[in-house]
């Protein structure tokens, strides 16, 4: 059994799927690790450190692989060069990815996306979004409070009291709570506002004031959170402007599933933010939690500095290549079956929940539904869901 680890090429991608303190785990369930030289670069590991933990350096480290494992979607040519029936696994936003996973099909690539792991307990150790959302939501904090040009903590000194920063955070899922942890170890004040019933509990133990509206709750599906109506969107903005005029930082960090970012705030509601205010916006890539942020860059929008995150956990990529690396293992893990006298293959049960609800494509088919009725104009057999 073989499993290769790729060196990232998608441009700015800093992290790595494995990292060596975790070689040793895929090695004892029976693995050969081989990973592609200089892998590990952009998140400070070297060759050495590989070699040193069991893996071997390998140019052509997917020749004869059953799985390639890397953090963003392969490129296609790459894909292309696969042999039929080797495992690929990595994220895969199937919906920005059409020619990827068609390339899987007709090669007979058994594509495994990481965003696609179901979110039930089981699959928790594996869960790629909410680890990589983590890192995100700390990074956030760090940057609004690295942008602000003043103070997050009070500060009483004999020359006198500065007050805290007011940190606003809009949306309380992974990255949102851990933006209001970070933000509250730093001193701010801070106070949020989600949508979901549950969240103002959540938001409240992490030490921060919940934001009240008078509006309903937005659930659907497994405690997940609707889209809003327009007429709710533009209720739930005016009333979330006057938190936002007297924030000193706003960080947004909402998303609904398999849609784009809800626009939260518009340009005239930071255009009301104070001298020095500073915006960070982690959906920007996704469409945007604010009118006008881009991915990547810093725009000025009336007095504020409006920071667009793009790829936001690489900009941290030992920590999020580490927990990456460990989603990668549990994963594989499950993936691994073991005979009575000891051998292991890989060998993916296609009836286990979490490897049927990641699997995107596999022996000549689209398997995931959404992404064969977009790519194929077909449903199952079943009829689809
Ligand atoms: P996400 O990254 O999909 O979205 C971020 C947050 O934005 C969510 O909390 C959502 O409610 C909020 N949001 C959406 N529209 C909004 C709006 N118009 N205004 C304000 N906020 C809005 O969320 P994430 O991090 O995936 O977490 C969502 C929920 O899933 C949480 O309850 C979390 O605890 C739960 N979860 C469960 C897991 C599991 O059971 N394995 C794993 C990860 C999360």
């Amino acid at each position: 059994m073989r499993i290769a680890i790729a060196k990232e090429t998608r441009d700015g991608e800093a992290r790595v799927a494995m990292v060596p303190e975790l070689v040793e785990k895929l090695t004892g369930l029976g693995y050969v690790v081989a990973v592609e030289p200089g892998a590990g670069q952009h998140a400070l590991i070297t060759d050495e450190e590989y070699a040193d933990a069991g893996a071997a350096l390998d140019p052509t480290a997917s020749d004869g692989a059953d799985v390639l494992v890397s953090v963003q979607p392969l490129d296609v040519d790459r894909a292309r060069g696969l042999a039929p029936g080797t495992s690929t696994i990595s994220f895969l936003p199937t919906n920005a990815e059409a020619e990827l996973v068609t390339t899987y099909r007709d090669g007979r690539i058994t594509s495994y996306a990481m965003e696609l792991v179901p979110r039930i307990s089981r699959a928790q150790s594996m869960d790629a979004l909410s680890s990589q959302a983590l890192v995100a939501g700390y990074r956030s904090a760090i940057v609004a409070a690295g942008m602000l040009r003043r103070f997050f903590p009070l500060n009483m000194t004999a020359a006198g009291t500065i007050h805290p920063a007011e940190v606003v955070v809009l949306g309380a899922g992974v990255a949102g709570l851990q933006a209001i942890a970070t933000a509250k170890r730093l001193g701010a004040v801070v106070s949020a506002y989600d949508v979901r019933a549950a969240a103002a509990e959540e938001i409240a133990s992490m030490g921060a004031k919940p934001i009240h509206l008078d509006l309903e709750t937005l659930e659907g599906a497994g405690g997940y959170a609707r889209e809003m109506t327009e007429d709710r969107a533009a209720r739930q903005r005016e009333l979330l402007t006057p938190y936002i005029a007297k924030a000193d930082a706003l960080i947004t960090t909402a998303a609904v599933p398999g849609r784009p970012a809800p626009m939260l705030v518009t340009r005239e509601m930071v255009e009301q933010m104070g001298a020095g205010a500073v915006v960070v916006d982690l959906a920007a890539e996704t469409g945007g939690n604010v009118e006008g942020s881009q991915p990547g860059e810093v725009v000025r929008i009336g007095n504020a500095q409006v920071w667009g995150g793009r790829n936001v956990p690489s900009q941290m990529p030992g920590p999020a290549s580490r927990l990456y690396a460990q989603n990668i293992v549990n994963l594989l893990t499950l993936m691994t079956a073991t005979d009575d006298e000891g051998t292991s293959t890989f060998a993916p049960d296609p009836e286990d929940e979490i490897v049927a609800g990641a699997c995107v494509t596999r022996d000549g088919s689209i398997l995931h539904e959404p992404t064969r009725i977009a790519l194929e104009g077909t449903l199952s057999e079943g009829g689809g869901s």
